[in-house]
């Protein structure tokens, strides 16, 4: 039987996931599906069941589900461990099976987008102590950055995600994220911070460094006001849409079986979308 493969989520209407998955079936000629499916918080024991028996070869997992699918899954990849949070589910030999892809899908865009990034980076700034940001902070990590600086608005939340990680992260108070900005030599916004409809992030990036990269995970705008700053002073801007991009593949990869290229063109397709949004 072709997989069927699903997003859940709650909202789910907004995903651009299945346009990412159906974008992929299409240009590689496969059977299977996969689409958005809204589970609320009170559905998901049953979601998980069906799952189980076969309903679905896997799927996506967004808010507010990330974190309470997992007493649900028998196996869960170190990453997702780690940070206690999945997106990605997929059944394999009678067993269920999560991992957290965010962390491959921003590895991956930073790779493409600027290349040699992690030989020149001794200290990454993080912007943001949330879900994203814990995963980002595991992904830079293994990567052997020696430093991070965390600046985030609430001082606690950042302090337990350093506790969860490790001694390599340096906790900052967020008025102090203009001053930092010097000292790395990769800087992240991992805070909602720059989305349409949300506050603008005000970070001053006058001490920026011509050839540090800027990544903001945010991808509504595609260019935030952060990435057109930081390119006007030099730096390398990496955008969010690649990590959205990015993050999709390995599952992907596990349902249908083959290992998706994110092309200019499937760029091109979700950007349009964002565009008419
Ligand atoms: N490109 C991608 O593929 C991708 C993947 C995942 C997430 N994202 C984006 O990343 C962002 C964060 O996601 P998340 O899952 O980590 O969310 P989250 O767990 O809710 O964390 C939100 C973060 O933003 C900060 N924040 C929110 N409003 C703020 C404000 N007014 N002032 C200062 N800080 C504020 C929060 O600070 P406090 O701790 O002080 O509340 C926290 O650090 C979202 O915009 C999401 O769309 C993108």
């Amino acid at each position: 039987m072709a997989p069927r493969c699903f997003v859940i989520g709650d909202p789910i209407a907004h995903s651009r996931s299945p346009m990412i998955h159906r974008s992929w079936l299409r240009q590689y000629g496969l059977a299977g599906s996969y689409d958005a499916v809204h589970v609320l918080p009170a559905d998901l024991p049953t979601f998980m069941a069906q799952l189980r028996e076969g309903a679905f070869a896997g799927g996506n997992v967004t808010l507010p589900h990330k974190e309470a699918v997992i007493p649900f899954v028998d196996d869960i990849s170190e990453a997702g461990r780690a940070i206690g949070a999945v997106n990605t589910l997929w059944r394999e030999g009678g067993r269920l099976h999560a991992d957290n892809t965010d962390i491959a899908g921003f590895l991956g865009h930073l790779d493409a987008s600027a290349p040699g990034w992690q030989e020149r980076t001794g200290t990454a700034l993080v912007l943001g102590a949330g879900g994203a940001a814990k995963g980002i902070c595991y992904g830079l990590l293994g990567r052997c950055v020696e430093r991070i600086i965390l600046v985030n608005r609430s001082l606690g939340r950042a302090e337990e995600l350093a506790a969860s990680l490790g001694k390599a992260i340096e906790v900052r108070e967020w008025s102090r994220a203009s001053e930092t900005v010097a000292e790395a030599e990769l800087i992240v916004n991992s805070t909602a911070l720059g989305m349409s409809g949300q506050p603008p992030l005000e970070i001053d990036l006058s001490r920026l460094r011509p050839g540090t990269v800027v990544d903001d995970i945010v991808y509504v705008p595609l260019k935030t006001a952060l990435l057109a700053e930081a390119e006007r002073r030099g730096g390398i801007a990496v955008d969010g849409l690649g990590m959205l991009l990015h993050q999709a593949v390995p599952g992907f990869a596990r349902w249908f079986g083959i290992v998706p290229q994110v092309t200019a063109q499937l760029r091109a397709t979700i950007e349009a979308d964002i565009l008419r949004s």
